[in-house]
């Protein structure tokens, strides 16, 4: 079957589905939970809440086979350079290949590259954590001042927040925003004795990260002088030639490769502050856990493969029922930057228009992802997922066990997330609701007043993902769960996913903006920009 015959007949059958209750399919599919969930690397994931049928599911999974994926994930593992647009070979799997011995970048082995970057990385960690390098003042660091934005930002940042100790030895503050506001707040209360600048960024070109690292540098020369402001520097690039200029000791420039692409850049030297203030070991765990999610999604047939159940419930809902957005509310305080970190990570690579040969695409691409952490997302924009005539496809994500949480709060959020799936798929009838006004005494009038106001159409699809524990492990997991998921539906879209055309006209323009607000004459602009510069110069 030919790809877009494929398409033809998912559209065809997920119009037929819809017509369907979900709680319906239940009734018919014998064994529909069995064959619609699983788990792996501790994580459990169920998508059999989602409006498809069988047969749904099933052409939506055959989507994978018509653009034959196997292929593509061949491509990628042995480094052809699948960025075309970029000549870039895509290898961040390569960084949690525990021995290196499937790396290779075009038929060459990298794995003494992969082990020379991860040795210099421990050999840093330990000496600051052991106390044996140490600030310019004799005293060790006890914060780590993290400048990167993007994805040189959100997925240390996520990663810290998931598994950063209750009393960390070393805390990490990050500072992404070009707005002054994040490094001043971030500073303030700091001593620059006892903290370390790490600049992070790939191209080491990007204006944020840069103007917020000389602000930086700044603050510690303020407070240590020059010469001992450069021992408290340390900057993270796959361009590391460019860091000359910016007074940073060349040793402590931590390198790495530019088949990496930024936001799929949290498994390399990007996570040098993680590996730092939580320890090296912590990083090769969250590599192992990715690292059983990469064997799983190169090994596990198409219908029992996670990444691609989660590719397929997108692929259904977007393509086949053309839903433009998606919410994911991961119920754990700890993984409550995961939908921004997602954000990044689908619509920054699928967020597409074209293939990457410049042909219009024939299919919508990503859809809108947000999302923020429950159960306080049920008392924000929950009512409207709940009673809109629009269908927001869900996914939920829940952590079973938090050794550190009160068993009974626990129990409770984890009800949340239950009953929110249940909810989302069962509605409310009139029916239910009449009753309710009647218990509560309402008379016909009233009845016929409220009864309606309660009631929720349900049928609203979810995808549940239950992680055992939030540990190093599980959370490589379900970071590799995504990247993953991400890949497959770019394939099957017939787009680049790893590149990133659409943001360089905003940075363009911000820089023509930049000199008419700090020049003498103001360019040529339609009127509204023209007064807006006008209204800051
Ligand atoms: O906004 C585009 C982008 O290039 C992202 O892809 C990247 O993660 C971010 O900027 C930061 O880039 P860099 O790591 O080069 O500073």
């Amino acid at each position: 079957m030919s790809l877009s015959e494929a398409f033809t007949a998912l559209k065809t059958q997920a119009a037929i589905d819809a017509k369907t209750p979900i709680v319906a399919h239940f009734e018919y599919e014998a064994d529909r939970l069995g064959t619609q969930s699983l788990s792996v690397a501790g994580l459990y994931v169920d998508v059999s809440k989602q409006s498809w049928s069988d047969a749904g599911f099933q052409a939506a999974l055959k989507l994978f086979e018509a653009a034959d994926l196997p292929a593509a994930r061949e491509r990628m593992w042995t480094g052809q350079a699948i960025n075309v647009s970029e000549n870039r070979a895509v290898l961040h799997v390569a960084l949690r290949d525990s021995d290196g011995e499937n790396a290779r970048l075009r038929g060459a082995e990298i794995t003494a590259d992969v082990k020379t970057a991860r040795d210099a990385m421990k050999a840093y960690a330990d000496g600051i954590r052991s106390g044996q390098i140490v600030g310019a003042t004799g005293k060790p660091f006890k914060t780590i001042l993290h400048i990167g934005i993007g994805g040189s930002d959100l997925g240390p940042r996520l990663v810290w927040q998931a598994l950063t100790p209750l009393k960390p030895q070393i805390d990490i503050r990050f500072v992404a925003n070009v707005d002054g506001s994040e490094l001043a707040l971030n500073t303030a209360d700091l001593d620059p004795a006892e903290t370390l600048v790490i600049a992070v960024s790939k191209t080491f070109t990007t204006q944020e990260t840069l103007a917020n690292f000389l602000a930086a540098r700044e603050w510690l020369i303020a407070g240590l002088g020059e010469e001992a402001a450069s021992k408290h520097l340390a900057a993270v690039s796959a361009a590391p030639a460019k860091t000359s200029a910016y007074g940073i000791p060349e040793d402590r420039v931590f390198g790495f490769k530019d088949w990496v692409g930024g936001r799929y850049s949290l498994w390399s030297a990007v996570s040098l502050s993680v590996i730092i203030a939580a320890g090296y070991d912590v990083y090769e765990r969250l590599l192992a856990g990715a690292y059983e999610m990469d064997q799983h999604f190169l090994t596990a047939p198409f219908e029992k493969n996670a990444p691609l159940l989660l590719a397929a419930a997108q692929v259904f809902n977007r393509i086949g029922l053309d839903r433009p957005s998606r919410a994911v509310i991961p119920y754990a305080h700890r993984l409550r930057r995961l939908a921004a970190f997602l954000q990044q990570l689908e619509m920054e690579s699928n967020g597409k228009r074209t293939d990457g040969y410049g042909q219009l695409l024939p299919t919508k691409t990503c859809p809108v992802v947000f999302g923020d952490e429950g159960t306080n997302a049920q008392h924000a924009f929950f009512q409207m997922l709940h009673q809109s005539e629009d269908i927001v496809p869900l996914e939920l994500i829940a952590v079973k066990s938090n050794p550190e949480a009160p068993l009974d709060m626990q129990q409770k959020l984890l009800s949340n997330v239950i009953a929110q799936g249940e909810a989302f798929m069962v509605g409310k009838s009139l029916q239910t609701a009449e009753a309710e006004c009647h218990a509560a005494g309402f008379d016909a009038e009233k009845t016929a007043i409220i009864a309606p106001q309660k009631v929720c159409p349900g049928n609203k699809p979810s995808t549940l993902v239950l992680l055992e524990a939030l540990t190093p492990e599980t959370l490589g997991a379900l970071l590799a769960l995504y990247e993953h998921k991400t890949f497959a539906e770019g394939i099957v879209m017939g787009l680049n996913s790893f590149d990133q055309w659409g943001v360089e006209l905003g940075k363009t323009l911000a820089n023509a903006v930049l000199e008419d607000i700090t020049g003498t004459s103001i360019k040529a602009h339609d009127p509204s920009t023209t007064a807006a510069i006008s209204k800051v110069k």
